[in-house]
């Protein structure tokens, strides 16, 4: 699952790009490089996110965002601030019965849930990389 789709979002983006610069311009093939880059890792966090949101928050939010122990996801607004939601999983809001996962999961799978959850519920199309979470971590949570 993964793989295929890495590979079709490369191949989309050399094509697309390949037809929309033309060949002289040399130096913008670094720039393809850098966007193909991007889209193969946005998507990776995406697929990664998947499982571990069904493990990690699906049991309170639902298998596909619609809400139990803890509110629907689907449809609500707070899942497209990915900051909002990276605080959220670090922190918990555990008088309300949402745990702390600041030392369960590592940037790499917070960074990954966030990726899923706001790219299904929160029509964002940025991914939410490792980078940003170990900076919260700093801000939210303390350090792991
Ligand atoms: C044990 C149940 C439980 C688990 C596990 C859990 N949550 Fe929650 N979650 C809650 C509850 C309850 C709230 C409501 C907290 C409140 O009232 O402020 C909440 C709130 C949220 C909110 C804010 C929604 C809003 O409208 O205020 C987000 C986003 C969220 N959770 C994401 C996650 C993610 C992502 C995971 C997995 C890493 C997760 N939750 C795991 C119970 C849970």
């Amino acid at each position: 699952m993964k793989l295929p789709l890495t590979i079709l979002l490369a191949t989309a983006g050399a094509v697309a790009l390949s037809a929309a610069v033309p060949r002289e311009q040399a130096p913008v093939n670094a720039n393809a490089e850098t966007y193909i880059q991007v889209a193969q890792d946005a998507a990776a966090l995406r697929s990664e996110g998947q499982p571990l949101y069904a493990k990690e928050c699906g049991g309170c939010h639902g298998a596909n965002g619609q809400g139990g122990d803890g509110p629907k996801l689907a449809g609500n607004d707070f899942v497209k601030a990915a900051g909002a939601v990276i605080s959220q999983i670090l922190v918990g809001m555990t008088e309300h019965g949402m745990p702390p996962f600041a030392d369960v999961l590592n940037d790499r799978q917070i960074a990954a849930i966030t990726t899923y959850v706001t790219a299904t519920w929160g029509q964002v199309t940025a991914a939410t990389t490792p980078d940003m979470v170990r900076t919260m971590r700093g801000g939210a949570a303390g350090g792991m």
